[in-house]
């Protein structure tokens, strides 16, 4: 959500913040804009829309020279996604400009107290209040830090605010409460901004900032405090991700290049975290083995994607601990009362790191006692820090909205730490756990087997293109795989999918099935899988009542070919691994089919690559 640059140094500011916001693009906008400070004046830009609207507006009306500067791209909450809403907002006498991401709760009262002074707005924006306030404590106090630590303490929500004052051209001043910033650190010029992608190109270098931070930058310094002005260490760290990483490599999307890159991803996320000695290291579970051992129920909290990958890591878990393991949906999970306690290990699993769901649910269960270990593909964000540990996966930029390398590299790192668990507790030795391990490491090249079959996926595709519904079936780790390829198809070709548990079908769903509909069905492995008749029966029973079925079964299995119009082959893989496979050709389909349509896929319409408000 809402995409955040600040720039201090030598260049053309206007140049770096584009720049940035069409790196920031993929967090999900409606409109964009840029401010920059010149001649003791704020000169700014915006345009609701994509960056090539703004991009017009600075070509037939080019901003001044200048080396100070804030960007925005917005994603509406405050009033719609209008010229007048977009970001950058100015105070009441012009002097500050402001950029905002997150929801000020008590805005409306704001808005009334500056109303009743006399203060007039042009947008119906929650931003423009504080950029009102801001003004205000700054022509009180002359120093803009001093005014934005004053203007937070009054506001109340999620935000990040980043400003400058026309009268001074040397600093950018922001501050944050749960919402995201980080300090880019170049040669001669300092960077703020939402997350790294935007200033990757020019520093690898970057500082972390905690929750209540106001932080100034110069072309030369950095310099941190806390609201009450108090100065507060920092935690510097080299960012890995190279830029060509956050480049399209000549694909037509993002989300199509990081389908194909997730061989190396699950790759990656198991590199050196087993030594083939039958003994897992995860030196980065930070919490000790007679704690570990302690624990007698985990809570695993996710959304969307992140959220069907804690389903299957349930099953897995489970399994090979015989700890009780729930799963929940982080923005049910503080609002129920939850029992959770000192002996719960809450996992939270997060692409971004930012979520804020997520983010309040592990407060939540922190402030219980409870111990948190987040799944986390984004170094230096909030839920990692917030955390007790963090397993990291290292998947790369993921830039699609819609998650795919962010998913099978969760599910990679929930089956380590399902394994790692059993094997603290000694409930899995070392054989047991080197025969999963063993798996795991054979699944790139299993992965890029499903991947080389693309153009059969893409096939079929283009032929049940105007299909009105899908319906997509699996039992035990196959039904959240089913949920997860239905969640692809909605969120980027806009067409109504659902997944189902396919014991449930006759319960109910079956009565949607007509004629003609294609159904999805993920068959469990052949012969060493209890389901898997029922899952065949499951497909003629649909089948009876004239679906079009599209079977995932595995290389071998030609009990389902009867009852299948079309059958995708996954190669053999034991149960709990298979939504590493299974999900493959799910996310090919729906890419395809959204391609077709005219969509666009890495930025599907109403929907944010980090959702940083509840
Ligand atoms: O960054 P997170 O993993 O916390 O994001 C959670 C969901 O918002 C995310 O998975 C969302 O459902 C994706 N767009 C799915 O493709």
């Amino acid at each position: 959500m809402c995409g955040i640059i600040g720039y201090v140094g030598p260049q053309q500011a206007v140049n770096v913040i584009v720049e940035g916001l069409r790196r920031l693009e993929y967090r999900g906008y409606d409109s964009a804009g840029v401010a920059v400070g010149a001649d003791g004046r704020i000169e700014w830009r915006k345009k609701a829309g994509k960056i090539a609207n703004l991009d017009a507006e600075l070509a037939a009306r080019p901003l001044p020279a200048s080396t100070i500067g804030i960007g925005h791209t917005r994603w509406a909450t405050h009033g719609g996604p209008t010229d007048a809403n977009a970001h950058p907002h100015l105070s009441a006498d012009g002097r500050v400009a402001l950029v905002h991401n997150g929801i000020i709760e008590n805005f409306a009262l704001l808005r009334a107290e500056l109303t009743a002074e006399g203060v007039a707005f042009s947008s119906e924006t929650d931003t423009e209040v504080a950029a009102a306030l801001l003004g205000r404590a700054l022509a009180r106090t002359g120093d803009l830090a001093g005014a934005m630590r004053r203007v937070c303490s009054r506001l109340e929500g999620a935000f990040t605010l980043v400003a400058i004052d026309a009268q001074d051209p040397t600093r950018v001043v922001a501050a944050r409460r749960n919402s995201p910033l980080v300090v880019g650190v170049g040669d001669g010029e300092n960077f703020l901004a939402s997350d790294v992608a935007a200033f990757i190109e020019h520093t690898r270098e970057a500082i972390e900032l905690g929750q209540d931070q106001v932080v100034v930058i110069t072309a030369d310094s950095v310099e941190v405090t806390d609201f009450a002005g108090r100065p507060v260490g920092t935690k510097p760290y080299h960012i890995d991700w190279d830029t060509t990483a956050a480049e399209k490599a000549g694909y037509d999307w993002f989300m199509r290049k990081e389908i194909f890159e997730q061989p190396r991803a699950v790759a990656d996320t198991l590199l050196g975290r087993y030594s083939g000695s039958g003994e897992l290291a995860l030196d980065e579970i930070r919490i000790g083995p007679d704690e570990l051992r302690r624990v007698d129920k985990i809570i695993i909290i996710g959304c969307g994607t992140a959220y069907y990958a804690g389903m299957v890591a349930k099953y897995a878990i489970e399994h090979w601990t015989r700890i009780g393991c729930e799963v929940e949906l982080a923005s049910e999970f503080r609002y129920r009362d939850p029992i959770v306690d000192a002996n719960t290990l809450c996992v939270a699993i997060s692409q971004s790191g930012e979520t804020a769901d997520t983010l309040q649910a592990i407060r939540h269960a922190r402030d219980q006692g409870s111990r948190i270990v987040a799944i986390c593909n984004t170094n230096g964000s909030t839920i990692p820090r917030e955390s007790d540990a963090v397993l990291y996966t290292h998947a790369g930029p993921e830039i699609g909205v819609a998650s795919t390398k962010g998913f099978l590299t969760q599910l990679i790192a929930c089956y380590l730490l399902g394994l790692f668990l059993a094997q603290v507790r000694g409930v899995k030795f070392g054989d047991e756990i080197g025969a999963v391990m063993d798996e795991l490491a054979a699944m790139p090249p299993k992965i890029q087997r499903v991947l080389d079959g693309a153009d059969d996926v893409y096939g079929l595709a283009h032929q049940l293109i105007d299909q009105g519904d899908y319906v997509f079936l699996g039992r035990h780790v196959g039904y959240p795989a089913a949920m997860e390829g239905a969640l692809k198809l909605k969120e980027i070709a806009y067409l109504h999918a659902e997944g189902f548990a396919a014991g449930e079908l006759k319960h109910g769903p079956i009565a949607i099935i007509d004629p003609g509909m294609p159904v999805f069905v993920i068959v469990p492995p052949a012969g060493r899988d209890q389901l898997h008749d029922k899952v065949v029966s499951n497909i003629q029973e649909v089948r009876a009542r004239g679906a079009r079925t599209i079977v995932l079964a595995e290389e071998g299995d030609t009990g389902v070919d009867a009852y299948a119009e079309k059958v995708i082959r996954l190669p053999r893989v034991s149960t709990l691994l298979q939504p590493v496979l299974a999900v493959v050709p799910l996310q090919l389909f729906a890419c395809e089919l959204a391609t077709a349509l005219g969509n666009d896929v890495d930025q599907p319409r109403n929907l944010a690559k980090s959702v940083t408000v509840e």
